[in-house]
């Protein structure tokens, strides 16, 4: 294992996804955490990551210095080179040319860190302070016309760089990465999709015995992969409840229940709980009230349905104790951030909270994987691309898709216009490109006229953005071939659309849902 601390960096998270990527398994903890707790995972090596304060303010997180003298190899980034260089006696300072973005760096000394790397490297900055005098034992391994860019006390087994490994525009990042936790750490390459699939089952196995599960379907990547995991555990004693909560996609209710009972040989109970859900939303136009309403009645329809297999196994002598969740390794990390967990902008809720008498224990398979690891497992674990594949799919639905009321018309109209946003989508090969893209219903009428006829009818907008990760978005450039088709699909496709217009705004200062 290779222990990344974060000093609350925007990057961190990248470099576990970085280092995981030639199958060293690493995990990201608070750089508060306490020594005990660190040494505990008995760590190959540390990484401690960049930053966004500067070492001698009086508010920099309080990380404990004495980890420089844990015995492992450590790699400090940015703010980790400053805080060797200022706990191990030398000197930062605030520079007075902030260095950002792309930059050469000139490598002075060969090290173990930059054994097979050029001379020149095209390296990612993004710092303001800088070290001007480097602590006794220490020696500069690179430089840029203005800074230095690398230092190492090999002895001491420290190396540490200003310039960020872990971002792809640092194009040597993955090379520098992989000499520190394969030649310095001398970590093996064994965090692969069997083995995770073989230690999860083994677990899951040990966890559960003869016990009973039950487990919440979305139709998304994560509740599916989750539930597949856990089933190749206990088989049949798992029983997944897949709820239509009427704001699910066209036919989705019918196809993802095929899906998940017949390729993935799944125990589901699906039920169908559209007209609860609209009832519930009817009237309903502020969209954390949608959200609330949904989330909710989520919780009572899942509540329900649990207890009736509850009652069920208990009169064949059974009991129901686990409840699956498909939480992923960010959530565990933010949960948990020096930052404290970050800003909800929208409150967002994918699976509802337990019944409330019945104390299940939680399973959560997927708590040490990113999203991009979970769909290699779902590969591995032999599941269909259409699952695999499947671009985020909020909680709440088309309910934070159609401004304004939502009634079962207009959900109707929406997922005709969504239907064929998907297809067209697919069609022209972009599915997997872009993060999202999807069909927003507007509380909006115009004007259009019909062959003779002049309409008045709703307005669609269109949505399609370029992500990492949901964070920050750009509005994707879709080819005007693609726009003119689905325009001219919609609008005379689907009754109720007589006008699409195309959203080109990114995140910030834009979200990616229109509610
Ligand atoms: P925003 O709109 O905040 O969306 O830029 C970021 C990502 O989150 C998804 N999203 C949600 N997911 N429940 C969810 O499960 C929600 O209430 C919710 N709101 C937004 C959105 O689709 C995007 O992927």
């Amino acid at each position: 294992t290779i222990v990344i601390l974060d000093f609350g960096s925007q990057y961190t998270q990248l470099i576990a996804r970085r280092i995981r990527e030639f199958n060293v398994f690493s995990v990201v903890l608070p750089c508060t955490t306490p020594l005990d707790q660190i040494k505990a995972l008995a760590p190959m090596g540390l990484v401690l990551s960049g930053g966004p304060n500067s070492v001698y303010d009086p508010d920099a997180p309080a990380a404990d210095p004495a980890l420089l003298k844990m015995d492992v190899p450590i790699l400090g980034i940015c703010y980790g080179l400053q805080f060797i260089v200022h706990h191990l006696g030398g000197k930062v300072e605030s520079a007075a040319q902030r260095e950002y973005g792309h930059a050469s760096v000139e490598v002075i000394r060969e090290t173990k860190l930059f054994a097979g790397l050029p001379g020149t490297l095209d390296v990612w900055m993004s710092h303001g302070d800088h070290a001007v005098a480097l602590p006794p034992g220490f020696e500069r391994t690179a430089e840029t016309a203005n800074a230095v860019a690398g230092i190492a006390d090999e002895d001491r087994r420290i190396w540490a760089v200003q310039f960020h490994p872990e971002v792809a525009h640092t194009r040597q990042g993955m090379e520098l990465l992989r000499n520190f936790a394969l030649d310095i750490c001398g970590c093996e390459a064994n965090w692969t999709p069997e083995h995770f699939i073989q230690t999860t089952i083994e677990r899951v196995k040990a966890q559960v015995g003869t016990g009973h599960a039950i487990c919440g379907l979305s139709g998304g990547v994560d509740s599916s992969v989750a539930a597949v995991l856990v089933a190749r555990a206990i088989g049949d004693r798992l029983t997944c409840i897949f709820v239509n909560n009427g704001v699910l996609r066209k036919d989705e209710f019918a196809k993802v229940h095929a899906t998940m009972r017949e390729q993935l040989g799944l125990n589901v109970v699906a039920v169908d709980a559209a007209d609860r859900f609209l009832t519930k939303l009817a009237g309903v136009t502020d969209p954390e009230t949608k959200r609330k309403v949904i989330g909710g009645e989520f919780i009572s329809v899942f509540d329900d349905e649990a207890k009736k297999i509850f009652e069920a196994e208990k009169s064949a002598g059974e009991e129901i104790a686990w409840l699956v969740q498909g939480t992923l390794y960010p959530d565990v990390i933010e949960s948990s951030s020096v930052k404290g967990p970050s800003q909800t902008i929208k409150s967002h809720h994918n699976v509802g909270g337990l019944p409330a008498d019945m104390k299940l224990k939680l399973i959560e398979p997927l708590r040490d994987l990113f999203k991009d690891e979970v769909r290699r497992i779902g590969r591995d674990l032999g599941m269909p691309d259409e699952i695999i594949e499947r671009q985020p799919f909020p909680g709440p639905g088309l309910a934070v898709r159609i401004l304004g009321e939502v009634t079962a018309e207009r959900v109707a109209i929406l997922q005709e216009a969504d239907a064929i946003v998907v297809e067209e989508i697919k069609a022209a090969g972009l599915y997997r490109k872009v993060w999202q893209s999807f069909a927003v219903l507007l509380p909006v009428k115009s004007v259009g006229v019909m062959g003779d006829q002049r309409t008045y009818a709703n307005t669609c907008a269109i949505r399609a953005v370029e992500s990492e990760d949901g964070m920050t978005a750009d509005w994707a450039p879709l080819p005007y071939e693609v726009l003119r088709k689905i325009s001219s699909r919609i609008v005379s496709e689907v009754r109720g659309i007589n006008r699409v217009v195309y959203d080109i705004t990114s995140k910030p200062p834009g979200t990616i849902e229109w509610e």
